[in-house]
């Protein structure tokens, strides 16, 4: 038998599995400035480059991270950036073995005719993007669109959805990059984990037709789901074993064991809940590496010990690498809080 031909193939199956490596997962730090400026403004800070690349230099200078990070989202600006000492950023991440990855996506604005939902813009020019980003060292991208509950999703969102991840991840594949596939469901909402399970069996059985239509190699892909839970606004809380079960249950309905790895969102649950809920998923095997590419998840404590102030750079590291290692815990299903 053979995957489909393409120059890049054995890398792209290669790239996947170091990122998909026991006890690591990903560091997404790919906030654009709009929402990195949240995050600084949080602290009291400007969204300045300047503040940009400090933030973003205290995290990939972390001592000790590739024990625990597999892999780093980057935003455009942070991929061509360098520490203030000269040193390129891709190089900093390469020297902790991890790999250098980029958002392409051009993020989300409305869908005319849908019910108040959202489609992500960004293939124009992706093809020579995705060049450019692999000459500067990127081995892997990432393309989040979201998909809304109690706004339907309706059929036309769904379907846009998953054809825009689909041409995202086979013009990835075409340029060297390990296509993160991330169709957000979103949290918000007051449904029960049972309607989120068949929403998100409804995206991911169109998500994978779609990808297969474009010929995308298995192998070479990774996805960023969202955990299945009940809604923000629900009534009642799920443990993290109902909602491991869950989660679980829809991965296998839907996903082929030919994919190297889960690497799941944190979607505004809480640091220690998002191990602990890891965790849980790692109780038994899987057919798939199941790990996590969390943001806030990783940065909430980080950015709130910083304080912009250089001589709690430290500090601040300390607690990237602690919330590193719980999670790298979870990935082995060895976490207790
Ligand atoms: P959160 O883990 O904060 O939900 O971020 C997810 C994401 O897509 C960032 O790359």
């Amino acid at each position: 038998f053979s995957i489909r031909a393409s120059s890049y193939t054995d890398e792209l199956v290669q790239t996947a599995k170091l990122i998909a490596s026991p006890g690591r997962g990903i560091l997404a730090i790919d906030e654009s400035n709009a929402t990195c400026g949240k995050r600084l403004a949080s602290i009291g800070l400007d969204n300045t480059e300047t503040n940009r690349q400090a933030y973003r230099q205290l995290l990939l200078t972390t001592p000790g991270l590739g024990e625990y990070i597999s892999g780093a989202i980057l935003f455009e600006e942070t991929l061509f950036q360098s520490t203030t000492d000269g040193r390129k950023f891709v190089d900093c991440l390469r020297d902790e073995n991890i790999v250098p990855g980029i958002k392409v996506d051009k993020g989300l604005v409305p869908l005319p005719g849908s019910n108040n939902e959202s489609w992500c813009q960004g293939l124009d020019g992706l093809a020579s993007r995705s060049a450019e980003y692999y000459k500067q060292g990127a081995r892997f991208a990432k393309w989040r669109t979201v998909v809304s509950i109690p706004c339907g999703p309706s059929a036309l969102a769904v379907k846009e959805a998953a054809w825009g991840l689909a041409r995202y991840a086979a013009i990835s594949q075409d340029n060297g990059l390990v296509p993160i596939v991330e169709p957000e469901i979103l949290l918000d909402g007051d449904h029960p984990i049972d309607r989120t399970l068949e929403v998100a069996e409804k995206v991911w059985a169109e998500v994978f037709y779609y990808l297969a239509e474009n010929n995308v190699v298995f192998e070479g892909i990774l996805l960023k789901p969202s955990m299945v839970t009940p809604g923000a606004e629900h009534k009642e809380k799920a443990s993290p074993d109902t909602i491991a079960k869950y989660t679980l249950t829809m991965l296998k309905r839907r996903v082929p064991p030919a994919v190297p790895g889960i690497m799941f969102l944190s979607g505004g649950q809480s640091e220690v809940q998002a191990t602990l809920n890891l965790n849980a998923m790692n109780q038994s095997p899987n057919p798939w590496h199941v790990s996590f590419s969390y943001a806030r998840a990783l940065q909430n404590t980080v950015l709130k010990t910083w304080q912009g102030r250089p001589e709690n750079v430290e500090a601040a590291q300390k607690s990237l690498l602690v919330r590193a290692k719980a999670n790298s815990l979870a990935q082995l299903g060895r976490y207790s809080a």
